[in-house]
């Protein structure tokens, strides 16, 4: 039985304390950091920077999960490349040549992702999906933490997972926002590969045994 990966979102971390939650998710039974990237453009929110991208760096131990969440990402391909990333998603929603984007993060080294917004069709991806690491399917409207699941996340899971068996592809499929213990075990069930969790992890008493159960959750 194929595991679950978890990707803490650090977006709902202590920034006061941000060395100390990585370090938590290092020590857990997390897979990767998810580092959300806003720009106040895309999404009506700025989270964090490159300085704070390179901080996070220094101590994570476990891949680097990169969500750009602005427009023209183009422009700092290199950039996070550079900073260490192992995977970079872009949201199709703020390409106009996403092909071309694909293209340029795999010659920079890492894995790409493409990001589809709660509205966005998993068939426009049809064209593209074999040349794609990873689909993040957003269950909230990106921007920020905290907010509730969009149930229709479980259909369009499906979907995509049937495009990536009828390509012949080996996308994985990840899930952002809103995830809980609660739906877990049925997004696992409807396809998904990777859970990120930020508030459900970083807002419980115990976040490391949070990471645990939510783990347990989906066995
Ligand atoms: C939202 C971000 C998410 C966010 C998830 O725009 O992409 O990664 O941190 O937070 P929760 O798990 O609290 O919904
Ligand atoms: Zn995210």
């Amino acid at each position: 039985m194929s595991t679950i990966k978890i990707a803490p979102s650090l977006l709902a971390a202590d920034f006061g304390n941000l060395q100390r939650d990585v370090e938590m998710v290092n020590r857990s039974r997390a897979d990767w950091h998810h580092i959300d990237v806003m720009d106040g453009v895309f999404v009506p929110n700025i989270s964090y920077g490159m300085p704070v991208v390179k901080a996070i760096a220094e101590h994570a131990t476990k891949p680097l999960d990169v969500h750009l969440m602005i427009v023209d990402p183009d422009r700092y391909i290199n950039v996070f490349a550079d900073l260490g990333a192992s995977v970079l998603t872009v949201h199709l929603e703020a390409c106009t040549h996403l092909h071309r984007t694909v293209q340029a993060i795999k010659k920079a080294g890492m894995q790409a992702g493409v990001a589809l917004n709660p509205h966005t069709n998993v068939q426009l991806l049809e064209d593209v999906i074999t040349d794609l690491d990873l689909v993040c399917i957003m269950s909230v409207n990106p921007g920020f933490g905290g907010q509730s699941f969009i149930e229709n996340t479980y259909s369009k899971t499906r979907a995509l997972k049937q495009l990536i068996e009828r390509k012949k592809a080996s996308t994985l499929i990840e899930i952002d926002g809103g995830v809980t213990s609660k739906n877990a075990k049925a997004l696992k069930d409807a396809g998904a590969d990777v859970l990120v969790a930020g508030s459900f992890v970083f807002k419980s008493d115990s976040p490391e045994k949070t990471i645990t159960a939510l783990i347990q959750a989906t066995e």
